[in-house]
């Protein structure tokens, strides 16, 4: 998901394209790498694992010369963060680097052609695929790189945003994109390009943003030529003024990096499911289950350690295994299980659950439960990280980096990958028909859809956050799937504008906690149409009937709970199992703009911190 930099003109390239993987340092990264064509015509390429000092110190002593390169800060997708699966990757032959933001869905079907026609391949990217793939077919067809780029963005099947230069024309650097964003700079006898515009603001702020599916041909001291890939017309260049800061670049133009990602679930989830669910969805493909399917078939017992908002979406998965795998499933807080003194059995399986993938408590619960014998399995969203490295198999969750404190669209990417996991055991295992599957796995693809609907009531939501700016205590009532979602509620809206909130099965509050119930303690009440829809609806009057204000999260359409709560959310209608990853939207929404109204760090909230690696 990372960035991408390039240069072309009369300045070295070197000072611009570390100055701008500096600027893009903010989107999370784990290695980084230049290409740089020097006056005598040499390929240079440097990269190595870690921060882009690492980088520096590494290309310290180096050539450095030239004024055309391009540059990476790598989020890894495919192949572990390491100095050779870094970029810029190279063809066999060495004439032509690329880098690439994105993941090659069909790499793995490319690379074994490339294989099969005697390529060879240093790295286990799919970076690297595409970039033989543009040698090969300008060795076969003895075209440009600009010809065989088009060529190849017509065989590629992914997300893609790429940089192209050829040691045999120093003049040129060649850009596409297809769902990955890329800009180009255009300055005084100089261009620039970038993943987004915060490496060129300082340069120039006439831009032009790249379509998908469009190809450019940038060269020195010519005017800028931008195709489309499929049809190879002429695209009509429009330039952009930004009069944006660096800062608001960084965020896409949102407030906080938190906003950003709430509002980034649409694609990070599209991600998360691309490549694992058929389109007609009939078969979920995770291979880190399928490669260990006798473990999953044999296990009598699923223990999941996770924290915070990760053990949030354990409790949820908790609710998705045992509903379609029939496997009795333990969620523990990591913290609880590392010091205690469980009855672990070989056949245990033990899924820890972080975004992070270096959480302390969940790092040492997994180590003991796998010196107990357990086998291990990770869904982390950082590759590489340390849970990743210490487990027996895993699975990313591919919403790319989450830099507000507070997760939200790792929240979303744990409980659909959970979600796809347990259909898969279940088929598997024989406990889920092929029909269910198939309804359950073609909701998850419709998710997507459904969120960005949720984001039509944004300025509802807005308007009730400053109703409730000022509430010193709130409830968040739910049942079944949602009674984690009101859980996950709470932690939002404590973390960021630090009111105290706390969630509740909604059956419980009669049980002493509804001796809280007055004006002043305002209830979030997640009342979706599910099959203890009724029961929740007498709690919302047991709240009303002690004068408790009440924020109601319903289905579309409902009739009843919006005649008697004070103020009503409508989410649209998705399998139950699944309502999860939609009722959350309104609560981060809700958090989010009480946080702001108190006038709080949304982004780095007091006391937290983004990976707790401490115990
Ligand atoms: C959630 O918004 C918090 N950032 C925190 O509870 C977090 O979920 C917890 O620290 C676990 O982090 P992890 O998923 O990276 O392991
Ligand atoms: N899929 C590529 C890789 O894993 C690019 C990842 C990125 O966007 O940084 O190297």
């Amino acid at each position: 998901m990372c960035g991408i930099v390039g240069y072309i003109g009369q300045r070295r390239a070197y000072d611009i394209l570390i100055q701008g993987l500096h600027r893009l340092e903010y989107r999370g990264y784990d290695s980084s790498g230049v290409a740089i064509i020097n006056e005598e015509g040499s390929l240079n390429i440097y990269k190595s694992k870690g921060k882009v000092e690492a980088l520096e110190h590494y290309a310290e002593n180096k050539d450095l010369s030239g004024n055309i390169g391009i540059a990476h800060t790598r989020w890894a997708t495919h192949g572990e963060p390491n100095d050779i699966n870094a970029h810029p990757h190279c063809s066999e032959s060495g004439r032509i680097a690329m880098v690439h933001n994105g993941t090659i869905e069909n790499y793995s079907v490319l690379k074994e052609a490339l294989s099969n026609k005697g390529y060879t391949f240093v790295s286990q990217t799919d970076t690297e695929v595409a970039v033989q793939l543009i040698e090969y077919i300008m060795q076969t067809n003895n075209c440009s790189a600009f010809e065989a780029v088009k060529e190849a963005t017509k065989r590629i099947v992914g997300a893609y945003a790429i940089a192209v230069v050829d040691r045999q024309n120093p003049n040129t650097i060649i850009a596409a994109r297809q769902s990955s964003p890329l800009v180009i700079g255009v300055g005084e006898d100089e261009y620039f390009i970038a993943s987004d515009a915060t490496p060129i603001i300082e340069y120039t702020n006439k831009v032009v943003y790249l379509n998908d599916g469009e190809i450019a041909v940038i060269n020195r001291g010519e005017e800028l030529k931008v195709y489309d890939c499929k049809s190879a017309d002429e695209s009509k260049i429009e330039i952009t003024e930004l009069q944006m800061s660096i800062e608001e670049l960084e965020k896409g133009g949102y407030p906080h990096f938190m906003l950003k990602e709430i509002f980034e679930q649409p694609r990070t989830l599209a991600d998360c499911i691309s490549g694992r669910i058929s389109a007609d969805g009939k078969q979920v493909t995770l291979s880190g289950i399928i490669e260990h399917k006798d473990i999953f078939l044999n296990t009598n017992r699923i223990i999941i350690v996770a924290c915070g908002t990760s053990w949030h979406a354990a409790l949820i998965g908790k609710h998705l295994i045992e509903d379609f795998c029939r496997i009795p499933v333990v969620v523990e807080y990591a913290s609880e299980f590392r010091y205690s003194n469980p009855v672990i059995t070989k056949g245990d399986v033990l899924i820890a659950l972080s975004q992070s993938g270096e959480t302390a408590d969940t790092l040492a619960a997994l180590e003991k439960a796998k010196s107990a014998g357990a086998f291990v399995f990770g869904i982390c969203n950082v590759i590489g990280s340390s849970i990743p490295r210490a487990t027996d198999s895993g699975c990313y969750i591919h919403v790319g980096p989450e830099i507000g404190v507070a997760s939200t669209k790792a929240f979303t990417g744990q409980v659909t990958v959970l979600a796809m996991m347990s259909l898969l055991i279940g088929q598997m295992k024989g406990t889920i028909s092929d029909s269910k599957l198939q309804e359950i796995a073609s909701d998850i693809r419709r998710v997507p859809t459904l969120i960005k609907e949720i984001f039509k009531l944004n300025d509802q939501i807005q308007e009730l956050a400053k109703i409730f700016t000022y509430a010193h205590n709130f409830l968040y009532l739910g049942r079944g799937y949602n009674y984690p979602s009101a859980l996950e509620g709470a932690l939002k809206l404590k973390e960021i504008s630090y009111i105290h909130a706390e969630g509740y099965p909604a059956a419980e509050m009669k049980h002493g906690t509804i001796a809280l119930i007055d004006n002043d303690m305002p209830s979030v009440v997640i009342a979706i149409k599910d099959n203890v829809y009724e029961k929740t609806v007498s709690n919302i009057q047991q709240v009303k009937a002690r004068g408790g204000k009440v924020v109601a999260i319903v289905t579309e359409g409902d009739t009843i709970v919006s005649q008697m709560a004070d103020y009503v959310l409508e989410v649209p209608q998705i399998s139950e199992c699944l309502t999860p990853l939609l009722t959350a939207i309104p609560l981060q929404l809700l958090a989010y703009y009480i946080a702001v109204n108190k006038g709080r760090n949304v982004d780095q909230p007091r006391n937290l911190a983004k990976s707790v690696t401490v115990e």
